[in-house]
């Protein structure tokens, strides 16, 4: 049986589903770099401004959809005879929406709570109040369940385990400037996998393949020929 393919997504993605992409507009909110509402010490300082953020997010995810390009990659997944491992960066919910499964968020779920005493998780309400009180352990440490910078990736095991046994690494839709995502391209090219960018524009990142465009475009017209071979 021949390997699987490894999809690694970012923001372009869900770009055309309506939901901001990091670095394409001024990378601000509120007049707060991303940067610095989305960090463990940002949660300290100003708890109220960075539930904010993420309410404000989770409201958009949910009036989103999902676009033609998370629609073809479920395809693929439920379609392909081999295993297509779907890992995002993404904290949205628009694969699943889809129809994928067993989709791998490396950065968390904006979906889903998590309690920073016990590490319970659980469905995130719309609007996640300051101090909110976890639901297992009953402390006042309910958190957006997202990976913060300087906070580590979930499933790196899985992800490099998913990584191995694939003889495809595609990277779409985002810019690879964020670790340790940006290096599993390289990790691909070290195993000798073959590596395919599908973005808006290239990252300028070599890869053996590019095809540029919008991912509603090119990722339908690249399913419909990893599916037609
Ligand atoms: N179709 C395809 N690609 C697109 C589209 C589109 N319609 N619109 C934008 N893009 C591409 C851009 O060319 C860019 O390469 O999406 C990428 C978006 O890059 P970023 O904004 O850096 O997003 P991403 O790569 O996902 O960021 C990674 O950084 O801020 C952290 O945790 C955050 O998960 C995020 C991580």
């Amino acid at each position: 049986m021949r390997g699987g393919i490894f999809i690694l997504s970012g923001a372009g993605l869900s770009a055309e589903s309506g939901l901001k992409t990091f670095r394409a507009e001024d990378g601000l909110w509120e007049d707060h770099r991303v940067e610095d509402v989305a960090t463990p010490e940002a949660f300290v300082r100003d708890p109220a401004l960075v539930q904010r953020f993420y309410n404000a997010r989770r409201a958009g995810v949910a009036a989103a959809h999902p676009n033609a390009a998370h629609v073809a990659l479920a395809h693929l997944q439920a379609t392909y005879d081999a295993p297509v491992h779907l890992v995002t960066q993404n904290i949205d919910d628009l694969l699943e929406r889809a129809g994928a499964t067993d989709v791998i968020h490396m950065h968390g779920e904006v979906t889903s709570a998590l309690c920073g005493a016990c590490g319970h998780r659980w469905p995130a309400p719309v609007e996640m109040a300051v101090g909110a009180c976890c639901p297992a352990c009953d402390a006042p440490t309910a958190r957006p369940d997202i990976v913060w910078f300087g906070e580590i990736p979930y499933h790196m095991d899985r992800i490099h385990a998913a990584l191995e046994a694939s003889d495809l690494f595609v990277a779409l839709g985002t810019s690879g400037n964020v670790y340790p995502a940006a290096g599993f391209r390289q990790l691909a090219q070290q195993s000798g996998i073959r590596t395919l960018e599908l973005n808006l524009a290239a990252s300028g990142v070599p890869f053996d393949e590019v095809r540029e465009g919008a991912a509603s475009d090119v990722v339908p017209a690249w399913v419909a020929e990893v599916l037609a071979s």
